[in-house]
């Protein structure tokens, strides 16, 4: 019986994903390195650090920085991002979502977030969705991060539910497998072929409707 939808955040909830790529694909050109939306997928979901880390790589310059110039490059990137969320308002949200959240309360389905970013509490706050979340899972809260199941496996527990009676939502390739690897029930958001291991897949959020969710989950 479906108990909990546990939600990411960027690229799910509002297009911060687009912020992220345009934040990362500046500092990268600084740098001389060119990354296409193909190579974005794959940063999609992973933390700050693991994204830069996979950049340099990219661009085979993984050895040239010490960790103290990977903490400012970093904090270059972050400091752009939050330009970005400044100016996001409740008009931001993508489509279907604010739907979605009033129609789970109404069901009293339990209602999760686990993002990755340590800006999840300012993007929530920007987007009034706060009241709407039983339990927030943020990077500050556990130490491995997507592909590892760690952070939907919290905001389960976080909320007093089984892990087999939850839906997660992810746009990311490491976010579904986070999902399947918490033995949830996984819903991608976007490309099929770069989600292909979700249960279900929607191409947009606009698609995400509380009925559509709950067929495809007793479906299984
Ligand atoms: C995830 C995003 O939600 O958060 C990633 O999908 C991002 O792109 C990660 O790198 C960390 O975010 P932040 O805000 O802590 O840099
Ligand atoms: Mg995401």
């Amino acid at each position: 019986q479906l108990k909990a939808v546990i939600f990411d955040l960027d690229g799910v909830i509002t297009d911060t994903a687009e912020y992220h790529f345009i934040a990362w694909k500046q500092l990268a050109e600084e740098l001389g390195i060119t990354f296409d939306r193909a190579f974005n997928e794959q940063l999609k979901g992973v933390s700050r650090m693991e994204s830069l880390e996979r950049i340099l790589a990219l661009g085979s310059q993984a050895d040239r920085y010490t960790m103290a110039e990977k903490e400012a490059l970093a904090h270059k990137k972050n400091e752009h991002y939050k330009q970005l969320i400044a100016r996001m308002t409740p008009d931001d949200l993508l489509p279907g979502i604010l739907d979605l959240l009033r129609e789970l309360k109404r069901q009293n389905i339990k209602i999760g977030l686990a993002s990755a970013s340590k800006n999840a509490f300012t993007v929530i706050e920007r987007l009034q969705i706060g009241a709407y979340f039983d339990t927030i899972v943020d990077a500050a809260k556990v130490k491995n991060s997507k592909p590892h199941p760690e952070i939907f496996l919290t905001a389960a527990e976080q909320l007093g539910v089984h892990p087999s009676t939850c839906i997660g939502v992810e746009d990311a390739q490491a976010g579904v497998a986070a999902i399947k690897a918490a033995n949830m029930f996984a819903i991608g958001v976007g490309d099929k072929e770069a989600l292909k291991e979700a249960d279900y897949i929607v191409e947009t959020t606009a698609d995400l409707t509380y009925d559509a969710i709950v067929r495809a989950f007793y479906r299984e």
